[in-house]
């Protein structure tokens, strides 16, 4: 089970809980969206005056987003606005808050965890790692960097992108007077937190500063209204593709044949061969360019636990090694995050 539809839901009332695990005492949490199986989440933390911690890792990727105040990371200070993606497995220098500061906490593959070490594991994938102030450092670009685009009016700063799940962690703004009057559905769940502003959407009402979402798949949203401008942080747990129509009714299963229904017109080849007995495996079509890719303990996390993937038929070919790890370790399956 993938976390579950919120929306709305806005947290700036309710309370904050003590975070009394190993790296986070002297600190509370608020849960915004929880995976039951995983463990995986996203918090709002508020890390009190005099937090401190020593050097470590986390064996889940972790995102963090500052909203206020100031936390001090070795040398190097993340303030309002601050994004880091620290891959699973690396190593952070000490954290410091003088005064106190608040964030956004998002543990993608498993429960909160931290451990104490000067180092990182040997298999951190380091690259991934990302830090900026993205109010400073990056600039915004029209919305149409994913099309069918949104309606002008809507910008996007894109923070991280992950090139084999292509799930993207963003800041998005709203214009004043922006408005949209189709609806949207993707195929990757779509979080969002409403650092400020409120927009206004057909479905679900008004989301105002402290708003959040977590919107599986193949739910319609839209249409769209803000009055005088939103400011939000976003996420998907994979390729952000824009379906838009105009029938409020559909239901999500309708808007996922839909979806696929835009395959067989559009890629008919490819449609038919992945459908014909045979040819839809378990683990994958052969790629000549990357032959071992099933082998690759991301590309199984992703299918390992992926509902309707195993057909449940053998074709005389090896099932995945490991079917399943992906709930202990993993979490990068869609709708996982
Ligand atoms: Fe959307």
């Amino acid at each position: 089970m993938a976390r579950p539809h919120i929306e709305p839901y806005v947290e700036l009332n309710d309370p904050f809980r003590k975070f009394d695990i190993n790296g986070f005492k002297g600190s509370h949490y608020k849960v915004l969206s929880l995976d039951t199986d995983t463990g995986a989440c996203t918090l709002k933390v508020r890390f009190d005056g005099g937090f401190k911690r020593k050097p470590g890792l986390s064996y889940s990727d972790v995102e963090i987003f500052v909203l206020n105040g100031e936390i001090k990371v070795g040398k190097q200070s993340w303030r309002e606005g601050h994004y880091a993606c620290i891959p699973a497995g690396m190593a952070i220098e000490a954290l410091s808050v003088a005064r106190g500061a608040e964030a956004l906490v998002m543990f993608n593959d498993s429960e909160p965890h931290f451990e104490e070490s000067g180092e990182s594991h040997h298999l951190a994938l380091e690259e991934g790692y990302a830090s900026l102030n993205t109010y400073e450092d990056a600039p915004w670009a029209p919305g149409n960097l994913v099309t069918p685009s949104v309606a002008s009016g809507c910008l996007i700063k894109v923070l991280r992108y992950e090139p084999l799940t292509e799930a993207l962690s963003f800041l998005y703004c709203m214009t004043p007077r922006f408005m949209q009057d189709n609806i949207s559905y993707h195929d990757s769940a779509e979080e969002s937190y409403h650092i400020w502003g409120t927009s206004w959407m057909m479905q679900f009402g008004e989301l105002p500063t402290g708003g959040y979402f977590w919107r599986p798949a193949y739910i319609n949203h839209g249409s769209f209204r803000c009055k005088y401008g939103t400011i939000a942080f976003g996420r998907t747990d994979s390729k952000l593709h824009n379906y838009f129509h105009y029938n409020p009714w559909s239901n999500p299963k309708e808007n996922l044949l839909r979806a696929a229904a835009q395959v067989y017109r559009q890629r008919p080849l490819l449609h038919d061969w992945s459908v014909s007995d045979g040819h839809n495996h378990p683990h994958g079509p052969p790629d000549f360019q990357h032959p071992h890719y099933h082998d690759d303990a991301h590309v199984r996390d992703l299918h390992g636990n992926h509902p309707g993937h195993d057909h449940g038929h053998d074709h005389g070919h090896e099932k995945p090694k490991s079917k399943g790890a992906g709930k202990k370790g993993g979490g990068k399956a869609r709708g996982k995050r």
